[in-house]
This record gives structure tokens, sequence and C-alpha cells, in this order.
């Protein structure tokens, strides 16, 4: 029941009829017609008018909107049906079938492509290969078998001239694993002749029209369907259909499904061969029959892959067995040759077809499955079966192919009615009996054993002599002329309508088809000579032998009389009602609006009728009989508890059922419904009207219940998310601290007792949050590494240390070299080994300034070179104690020349060279300026020692000590200012003062 669309689209649900009656029900169909709505429901069967115009309710937009929607969510519509077919299967494993009837034109083969369109798109969504190509297969079958099994007919420009049923397997996860195609009847005489307005199958006119001129010339074609007797009819009919273009469609899916480029070549070949075969004439010119253009058969043959005499022999004659093992070749009269020439044309179509077919099946039949490892193996099967008919002329086609239409009635009836009627009972309601048309009469008057009119054709086809259409006639009329839906002239000797002799006419369940007996005997039969068989079984084309493997039997051996072509047919179709009957069943009821292929007219007349003969009516009235709707208890309090207290929003009675009473008392419904065991079933549409208004007001309401709740839901799950990220970065940011120390403590375990206390340990790369606490514990490192290298330093050596240190903080980096990986001696001139002859003297001139001014300690003494007032270069010495700057002359046993007070000096300048220039800043302006002289060794450097033990001292006192390093010494002499400058000689042997135009220079020997 769908009731989603207001009524100004008319009822959606014919159920919801308020009076069941034909004017109603064509009123509401009209209305809905016209507003574009094409499907209606009649409860879970879909009525479809024919829009004949192309209309917005397909694609993949509206296929999203009926994906895993219940029917009566949306409105009706084809895909809602292939959804509850596709839902049974695969919720419940159950084979379903989709059955879709109609009369030619009324849209059947378009409803089978929408709905296969529709499985495809809904399934397999993890896009694997093997699915999609099987979708693909299935898809595209449908353009090759329109081709080769379409034809326009005055009904339909692309009526289906055969039946089709095409299972769909799916596995377990509800994807397509494969399918199958059962075809039914070709309709074969159509390769001969064609009513006027209609044309033989599209394949031919699609070759004609739309291969390329080298494949026409190769198969000896000419682009003009009039030149070949079996299309010449209709090569003047128009149609709808784009043969060209549908020639490359059809190309391309062959391609798609997998039929070989050889194959696709036979395929062109046979078509071929079919054109020219009907243009084969024979004539009689003398005793036996010729043909009249031989070259004709020449093609043939070679488009067949046979010999030209074998070919012409089966042409003419036909072998015949003797008796005995031997053979005869008997000749035919030219009207024989004709027949078995059409009859042969029709076998290669009809062959062809079942070929492709079978081809198609190969391609995606299902492979490899195992029920254990892929679980129970379901099938939808769609129903595409030529419609209802009735032509000018009808003949044995439109008897088989009305038959089959009235089997498919009675199987409607017949599952619909059970199904019914299974319900109440299943549910211990009281079923009302609806009295409706039931053709299980018109199916016995057909398929009766002995008595039908099958039986009694393929009797007379079985008698021996010549038994003429007419003789077949006779036996029905007499045995059939009681029966109330038969008659015939003879029976009715003033229907003038009946030609004597030739016409019967059956009442069908859809309406009175006459028929004319012309052909029935011959069709039935469907004569074809062993002797073509045998010719293109032993072709060399392989395709073309795989269609005739029935040719291998020997002219001599003994077969089974095949069964009959209506016989054939019958069985078919009985086994496919069986099949059908089986599964689960889902119908589409086509209606044709009007017999001109128009949008506009909704013609009454027709539309009435074909309302009657589908029994629809009926089929409204079955399902409100008692109870129009039904729905299992769960379902309905889903649908409808919002609309009471005491199941919004869950009930909390101990069963469903007592819950849906609760409600159905409260809305005051109690005599409206009765309760089965699993379902609730409601008596009238209103009541369902009434409660989804109420539905439909509370609706909103939950709407915006459910989105604060869902609001809410979001809002607490990215908090909770949020909440997981950072527990997540926090954790991690732990570990990655307890990583690093880890890893700090493994690399610096040992450095204790490593010789460099660990300075060749490298730090791993610290984490962000860890950067300031590297730096830290690198400037704690490099302490306590200090610490253990200064505590390892002899006491003795402590002061040296100190005046290097003192040193390089005045001289790194602005002096190259200042001497700080020799051993700093200080006291030099006390040093036997610099000073051997007077380190004596010196020793004795220390001790008596010590016994004078009482010094502490000597803190540098060295033989210096200077330059005197004079500007002569003299050689002194000097010695330096912790309290006095003293200038000695050492050829006068060390005689003081000049004492300075420590106190008085205030800086001290060296050069940045090698040279031993040191000049100290007195605070009286007259500056000494010595060069260190006569060292042991010679290439001595003691300007840093001197540097470092004065400025150590200088810290240890706490004065002030200026340290400067230039290549240019600024000097005060006696409060005037000069420059000295050096300057290297590699020919001095000693270094020595000159005089400079604003100074002095050293002369210093490059070593
Ligand atoms: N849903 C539809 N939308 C638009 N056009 C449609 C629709 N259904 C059918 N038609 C039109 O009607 C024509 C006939 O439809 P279709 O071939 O499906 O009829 P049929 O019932 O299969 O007839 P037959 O029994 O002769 O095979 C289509 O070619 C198309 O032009
Ligand atoms: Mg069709």
């Amino acid at each position: 029941m769908a009731e989603l669309e207001g009524l100004e689209f008319g009822k959606s649900d014919f159920v919801l009829l308020d009076e069941v009656t034909m004017e109603e029900f064509l009123a509401n169909l009209k209305l809905r017609f016209e507003k574009g709505r094409i499907y209606t429901y009649i409860g879970e069967v879909v009525v479809s008018v024919n829009p004949y115009r192309g209309t917005e309710l397909y694609g993949r937009d509206v296929i999203e909107q009926y994906r895993g929607r219940e029917l009566y969510e949306r409105p009706p519509h084809l895909y809602a049906v292939a959804d509850a077919a596709y839902k049974a299967m695969k919720r419940r494993a159950k084979d379903t079938c989709i059955v879709i009837s109609g009369e030619s034109g009324a849209g059947k083969t378009e409803a089978s492509k929408y709905i296969m369109q529709y499985i495809a798109a809904i399934t397999n969504p993890s896009q694997r290969a093997e699915v999609e190509r099987v979708k693909d297969v299935l898809l595209k079958s449908n353009c090759v078998l329109e081709a080769f099994g379409n034809a326009k007919t005055s009904r339909n420009d692309n009526s289906s001239r055969f039946g089709k049923y095409m299972d769909i397997n799916f596995d377990f996860k509800g994807d397509p694993t494969g399918g199958h195609i059962h075809n039914y009847l070709l309709e074969k005489s159509r390769i001969l002749q064609q009513q006027p307005g209609e044309r033989n199958f599209h394949s031919f006119y699609q070759l004609l029209l739309g291969a390329s001129d080298t494949l026409l010339n190769s198969l000896r074609l000419t682009r003009d369907a009039a030149a070949y007797r079996y299309t010449q009819e209709s090569a003047g009919t128009s149609s709808m259909n784009n043969d060209k273009s549908n020639y490359k469609a059809v190309a391309d899916a062959m391609q798609v499904i997998g039929f070989s480029p050889e194959e696709v070549d036979s395929v062109h070949r046979i078509l071929a061969t079919i054109l020219h075969l009907g243009n084969v004439h024979f004539v009689m010119p003398g005793e036996a029959v010729e043909v009249e253009d031989m070259a004709l058969v020449s093609h043939v043959a070679t488009l067949t892959a046979t010999e030209p005499e074998k070919l012409l022999q089966a042409l003419l004659y036909r072998t015949v067995a003797a008796g005995g093992g031997e053979v005869i070749a008997k000749g035919h009269s030219a009207t024989e040759a004709s027949y078995a020439r059409d009859a042969c044309a029709k076998a290669i179509y009809e062959r062809l077809f079942c070929w492709i077919v079978g081809r198609i099946n190969a391609v995606i039949e299902v492979q490899n499955y195992d029920p254990r490892l892929h679980g129970k193996n379901t099938v939808i099967g769609v129903l595409d079966i030529y419609g209802f008919e009735i032509f000018d002329r009808n003949s044995f086609e439109q008897f088989c192919i009305n038959y089959c239409n009235e089997k498919l009635q009675q199987l409607f009836i017949e599952l619909i009615l059970r199904q019914e009627q299974d319900e109440y009972q299943r549910e211990g309601i009281k079923w009302q009996h609806i009295e409706y048309f039931n053709n299980q009469i018109i199916v016995d008057l057909v398929e009766q054993p002995h008595k039908g009119i099958i039986s009694l054709l393929d009797e007379a086809c079985l008698t021996a002599g010549t038994v003429t259409d007419a003789l077949f006639l006779n036996s029905m009329d007499s045995r059939l002329g009681r029966h109330p839906h038969y008659t015939s002239r003879k029976l009715c000797p003033t229907d003038k309508t009946l030609e004597f002799g030739r016409d019967f006419r059956i009442r069908h369940y859809a309406g009175d088809v006459t028929y004319s007996v012309e052909g029935f005997i011959d069709k039935n039969k469907d004569t074809l000579f062993q002797d073509f068989k045998r010719l293109l079984y032993n072709s060399a084309d392989p395709v073309v032998r795989a269609m005739w493997l029935d040719g291998e039997a020997s002219i001599t051996e003994v077969t089974k009389r095949p069964l009959t072509a209506a016989t054939f047919f019958k069985n078919s179709i009985v086994a496919l009602v069986e099949n059908l009957a089986s599964k689960e069943p889902y119908y589409v009821r086509c209606i044709k609006p009007n017999d001109h292929k128009s949008p506009m007219d909704f013609d009454e007349e027709r539309c009435r009728h074909q309302v009657a003969y589908l029994g629809l009516l009926e089929n409204v009235r079955v399902r409100r009989a008692g109870f129009a709707s039904r729905q299992p208890y769960g379902r309905f309090l889903l649908r409808y508890k919002m609309t009471c207290e005491y199941t919004w929003p869950n009930h909390l009675m101990a069963t469903d059922q007592e819950a849906t009473q609760a409600l159905v008392d409260q809305h005051g419904l109690q005599g409206e419904v009765a309760y089965g065991r699993s379902k609730l079933f409601i008596r009238t549409p209103r009541t369902l009207v009434a409660l989804e208004k109420q539905r439909a007001q509370l609706v909103p309401i939950i709407v915006l219940l459910l989105q604060k709740a869902w609001r809410g839901a979001l809002a607490r799950r990215r908090c909770r998310q949020l909440r997981a990220i950072y527990t997540i970065m926090d954790h991690y940011r732990r570990h990655k601290v307890r990583a690093y120390l880890r890893e700090l403590c493994r690399r610096f375990q040992g450095v204790r007792t490593m010789p460099d206390y660990g300075r060749s340990v490298t730090w791993p790369p610290p984490p962000a949050v860890l950067a300031r606490f590297q730096d830290h514990s690198q400037q704690l490192f490099r302490r306590w590494r200090a610490r253990q290298i200064v505590k390892n330093i002899p006491p003795s050596d402590m002061a040296q240390i100190k005046a290097k240190v003192a040193a390089m903080g005045a001289l790194h980096g602005l002096r190259p070299d200042w001497g700080c990986q020799r051993s700093w001696a200080r006291d030099y001139l006390s040093s036997e080994v610099e000073n051997p002859t007077l380190a004596l003297q010196f020793a004795r001139r220390v001790q008596a300034l010590r016994d004078k001014v009482h010094f502490g300690f000597v803190l540098f003494s060295c033989h210096v070179r200077k330059i005197n007032r004079c500007n002569k270069s003299r050689d002194r010495a000097i010695l330096l104690t912790d309290q006095h700057l003293y200038k000695l002359e050492p050829r006068k046993q060390y005689r003081v020349m000049r004492s300075l007070p420590l106190s008085t000096v205030t800086g001290v300048s060296v050069t940045n060279r090698q040279d031993q220039l040191v000049v100290f800043h007195t605070c009286s302006h007259n500056d000494l300026v010595v060069c260190f002289h006569k060292m042991q060794p010679a290439g001595d450097n003691r300007v840093g020692e001197l540097v470092g033990v004065l400025a150590d001292h200088c810290k240890a006192t706490r004065r002030e000590l200026e340290v400067r390093v230039s290549d240019c010494i600024q000097i005060s002499l006696r409060g005037k200012k000069r420059l000295v400058a050096v300057q290297t000689r590699p020919d001095a042997a000693v270094p020595d003062f000159g005089k400079s135009r604003n100074g002095f220079v050293l002369y210093w020997p490059q070593s």
C-alpha cells in the first residue's frame, strides 16, 4: 500500500479505490497516465502503462531512492518490485521471479531491461571484476538478443519474436555470479514472409545498412533490402529503429560478451547465406529441376564453407533410405525444392539464434560454485515473453504465443489466489471466496492429452498419407465442436467473419482470436531434410558445424521421430510454468494505452479490455477481500507506533500483538481489523489512510527529535574522538620522552670510564618538548666533564693551567700561536738549559731583590732585545715578580736598570703573528718595548706565556690588565706616541729593532 503522493496524482494503489468497479479503475489509471504516473500497485503487483515517451523515471538518482526501501515507502515503480524480489532473495534466501506480462507493445521488454539495470546497479558494491563481467554480459545480452530475435510488427516496432526467461544467480552476499537464458519458440516463419507493414528480424537490416562496404562486398551483398526476396516485402517499411547505429551497438555488445572476431564473421556469413538462399529460384526447363542462377549457389557454398556440388545436390534432391541399407536420391519438383530451401533458411536462422543464446550462456554460466563455500545459490528469474497477439491473419505462431499467455494467466490466478488463501489459512483468518474467471478450460482446450488442439494436430501430422490443414480443421470441428471456447464456420455457419474450411476461433481469456489453419501441419512438422543437416555439419566453418551436430547421423540410421513443434513448445512452457511456480513471484502487468504509439492518448476501450482480461479487477478484489491490507505486527508498530502513547517510543507489553491491539483500541478501530497469528489484517483502506494521516502529522516532530538526538550523538562522538586523540597524543609523547631518556642513559652509561669522558658520544635527537632540557643537560655534562678533567690535574700543574686559561681568554682567536702546547717554565733565566753560564748570577740577583723587597715569587724571566733611548738595540733581560717588572743588564750580573711596580703596568700589547714582541704599557706613558730573545729552543713562543702569567696574576690580585693584539702596536715613549710594526727578514739571524718614519720596526728573522 503506497500512499505517498497527493491525491491529484490519483491513487497509487488500486486497493485504495473507494469502489472496485471498472469505471473507477480506469479513471484512476487514466488520471495517473495523464500525470505521468505510469506505475500503480495492486498490493505487490505493479500495473504499468506504456508512456510511449522518454520519462525522468529512471536513472541512478531514482535507483538510489528505491535501494533497500520497502515497497510502500516510495511511489510505485518497477525498481520497488525489483528491490522487493532482490530483498526476498537475499534476506530469506528464496528464489524469486518477476513475471512481466501484457500484450505486444505494452512495454514488457523495456520493463525487463529496467529491472535488470536496477539489479545491476545495486549489487557488487565491492566492484569485484568477475561480478562486473557477469553484469556486463547480462546487460549487453539484451542488445544482441533483440537484434536477432526482435522485429517490427504492426503492433510494436521492436516486438520480441521469441520468449525469454533469464535466471540471474546470486551468491550469499547477493552479488550476481552468473545467469542462464532460456529462449522459447522463435517466430521463424518471419524469415520467409512478413505481413504488410512488418519487417524481418532486425539483424538483416542492421547488416545491410550498418556493415562496411568491404564486408558487404566480401559477403556479396548490396546495401538494398529490396534485392532479397526475404526482405523485399518490408524494404519500404519505415522503422523507428536506427539500423545503422544499432549494428555498431550489437557489434560492440558481441565483443563485450566474448564473441571472437571469427565467430562474428561466421554470424555475418550465415545472415548473408539466408539472404542469398532466398533468391535461389528453381526452374524446370525439361524433366528435372534446375537452379536458375548457379552463381548464387556458389556464393552460398562459399559463405557456408561447403562444397558447391553437395549444396546443389541438397537443393535439388533428397536422399531416401530404400531399405536394406540402400539409399537413393529422389529429385524434387520445383515446388518441393522451394519448400525445402525455405525450410533450410528458417532452420539456419533458428539455429543461429539458439547458438547465440548458447554462446551467451556459456559466458555467464556459474562457474566453480561450491555451496559449502559460497552458501546457497539463489536465483531471480525475469520472464519477458511475447504478449498476447491478435493480428489480421493469425497462424500457428500466434496460436502458440496465445496458448503461452493462457498458461501464464493461469499461473497468475493460481499464485495470487493461492498465496492469498494460504495467507488467510496460515494466519487463522476466515477466507471469503472471490469469483473470477478461471481460464483453465481454455488451457485444457489447447493442451489436454488426446483431446486438446495440440494432440489433434500431432495426430494429423502422424497420419500416413497426405494430410491437409483442412483435414485437421475437420477433425477439430468434429472433436471440439461442443467446446464453449472453440468455434469455426462449420459449427457456426452464420458467422461470416470465419472463412469456411480455413478458419477456427478460440475464445481466449484475452479475447476471441481467429486462426487460419493454413500452414499448421507444415509448421508443426517443421520438416527439414536430413541432406541439409548433413551438408552443414560437414561445413569447414566450425561455427556452422557446431550448429548442426545432428547432421552427423547416417541416413540409414533409424532415429526417433522428433517432437513436433507444438508439443515441444508445450513441454517447454509447462516446464517454465513449473519453474516459475516454484519461486516467489512478483508481477508486472503491462498495459498498452493505445494502438498508435501515442504518449497522449488513453484509449479507454483498449485499456478496459486489457484490464478485464488481465483480471486486474479480480486482483484488486482478491486483495481487498475482507482485508485490504495486512502487515506483520512488528512492521505495523514500526510504522504507526508514534500515534499511540503506549507504543511510543517502545512498548512495554509482552508481545507486538498486544501493543498493536492497544494502538488499534486507542484509535477506536476495533471493528476494522482482525488479528492473525503474525499479522494484523485491516479491512478497509480508509482505516489505513486515517492512520497514515496521523502519522504524517507526527513525522515532522519525530524528525526534529531524531535530528536533535542525532546531532547530540554526533557531537558526543566527536568529543569522544577528540579525547581519544589527546590520550593517544599524551601516551605517545610520554613514550617519546621515555624512549629518549632510555637512549640517553644507554649512550652515556660508561662515560666515567671513557678516556674522553664521553666527549665523542653523540646526543640522541630530543623530542621537541625536551629541547631545552637537552641544552641544560649538555651544559651540565660539559661542566661535569671539565670537573673530571681538572680533578686529575696535579696541583703542581695548576698554576700553569691557570695561566694557560688566562692566556686563552686573552688571545684565543686573535693570535694563531701562543705556545699553549708547551710546558711553561716561567723563570727561564734560572734554568741551566736556557742560561748555562749566567744562571747562577741571575739566581744571586733574584735572591738580592727578594732580600730587599720581599717579593713572593718570580712570575717570568727571559732575555730580551730592546731599543734604548738613542734608538739602539740592546740585549737585556726582564724579570717579572709578583710585585715588580724589572729590566736587567745581563752583562753586569743582572743589575737592575729599571724597576716598575706591577701596579703601574696597565696593559700589554702583542702582535697577531709569530714574533715575540711584547709591549708593557705603563701609567707613566713610558712603555717598555721588548722582544724575547736567546731562547732555548730558539723558536720558542713565549708571548702567550707572559700574557697568561701576568693576566692570571692580575686576576688573582683583582687588578685590571688590558691585553691588546694587533699587527701595529701603538706605544708611548716618555709621553710621545709611536708605532711599532714587525717585518720579517729572511736574512736576519736575530731579531733587531730599526727606526721607522713614525716609530720603530722589529725585523724578525723568518723561521
Ligand atoms: N517505460 C517506458 N518508457 C518509455 N517508452 C516505453 C516504455 N515501455 C515501452 N516503451 C515504448 O514502447 C515500445 C514497446 O515496448 P516493448 O518492446 O517493451 O513491448 P513488449 O511488451 O516487449 O512487446 P512485444 O510483446 O511485442 O515484445 C518500446 O520500443 C518503447 O518505445
Ligand atoms: Mg518484447
